[in-house]
Parts: structure tokens; sequence; C-alpha cells
């Protein structure tokens, strides 16, 4: 294979390359034609046998943001807990420090859940939350997805509050917002990735 192709940097992947997971945001709004745009990306997104399997929660209020964290630090703590991994440790100190918040004040959550028995609900989903994430770096937004807060798919209060059907379940929560800085630098990328390349 010829190694003499320059590849353009085009707009999509200066998005690709520039996207970083954000954890300090300014106290601006989304505005809610924005928050439609990032649902659109993520409806664009592949699905298996295109069934479509995501369905979207967006809350945009900080009382029950707050909330929300407090009650997943809570489930997480308790799994946590029985836990026997190393690694656990320092993860366990940060979540139980009592200020922190596990969506890092930002203004904007969207929990993407599946809604029946998709061929592969969580892939689809995961897939929908690159696209908003992808197009919430190209307006500017920051993003990041939330693992701490999957304990919340367990807790039936919380989701008959937030009004999902029981047949529902919780792929992945995302938080958006303004980024304080947005050209963070990219952490470690491993670049020995190709297992095998056969011509
Ligand atoms: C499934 C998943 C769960 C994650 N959970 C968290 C989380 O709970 N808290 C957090 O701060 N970042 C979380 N992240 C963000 C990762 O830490 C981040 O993507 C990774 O360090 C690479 O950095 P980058 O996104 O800036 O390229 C999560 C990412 C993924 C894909």
């Amino acid at each position: 294979m010829s190694n003499d192709l320059k590849i353009p940097e085009n707009e999509v992947l200066k998005n690709i390359y520039s996207r970083r997971s954000i954890r300090d945001y300014l106290p601006d709004d989304i505005a809610d034609d924005v928050v439609r745009e990032l649902i659109r990306a993520a409806t664009y997104a592949p699905s298996a046998a295109n069934m479509q399997p995501w369905r979207f929660v967006v809350i945009k209020n900080r009382d029950l943001i707050a909330k929300l964290s407090g009650r997943s630090k809570e489930l997480w703590l308790e799994q946590a807990g029985r836990s026997t991994r190393p690694e656990m440790k320092s993860l366990v100190n940060m979540v139980s420090r009592p200020n922190f918040n596990i969506f890092f004040n930002a203004p904007l959550l969207i929990m993407i859940f599946s809604d029946f028995d998709a061929f592969s609900p969580q892939i689809d989903c995961a897939l929908a939350g690159e696209n908003m994430m992808l197009a919430a770096r190209s307006l500017g937004i920051g993003s990041c997805w939330i693992g701490l807060a999957s304990p919340l798919g367990q807790d039936p209060a919380i989701l008959a509050d937030l009004g999902v059907p029981d047949r529902c379940k919780l792929e992945g929560t995302l938080i958006f917002g303004y980024p304080t800085k947005l050209d963070h630098k990219a952490p470690r990328r491993d670049k020995e990735v190709v297992l095998k390349w056969i011509e």
C-alpha cells in the first residue's frame, strides 16, 4: 500500500479529534432548539435492522440533576463496596466526597434508554450517544458520558419519577454544557491497536 496519500483535515475529522470529555462547565443554559438538534443527530446513528431502540429523557432542572447525582453516588458506593478491584479505591474516595457532583454541575443531562427487545440495544444507544457528543462538539458544546450514573437504571423509584416505562432500560447518561475551555489536550491514545493487517 502506498504511504503517499495525504488525508485532508476536513471538518468531520477535526471534530472527532478535538472532542474531549468535559468536566468544567459555564453556567449558561443550552437552548431547547440546540437540545432538539442533538437528539436529531442521535437518531441518525446506525442501529441493527434500523430498529432505532433509543428513547431519551432530557433534564435541564438543576435541582433534579443534583438529586440524581446524590442518588447515583449512594447506589454506586453500595455496589463499589462489594468490588475487590484495587483501582476502585481512588474512585471510591472521589465519589465519597460530599461536594463531588458526578455530573460536574453541567446544565443539561440526557439519559438514553432502550425501549424494547431490539437486536443490539446497548450498541445502538452507544452509537446514538457518540453522535450527540460529536454534534455537540461541532456546536461548541462540551459533553461527557457518565458511567457513574448507571446505577440509576436499577432504581425503580427514580425511573418512575422520571416517567420512564418499566420496559425501558438505561443504556447511558450524558452531560452537556458550554465548556470553560474547549481545547483540552487528548489523554493517552494507544497507537498499536491493529492486531493484524492482511492484504
Ligand atoms: C462508558 C463510559 C463511561 C464513562 N464514565 C465516566 C464517568 O462516570 N465520569 C467521567 O468523568 N468520565 C467518564 N467517561 C469519560 C472517559 O473517562 C473519557 O472518555 C476517557 O478518559 C477519554 O477521554 P476523552 O473522552 O476526552 O477522549 C466515560 C466514558 C465512557 C465511554
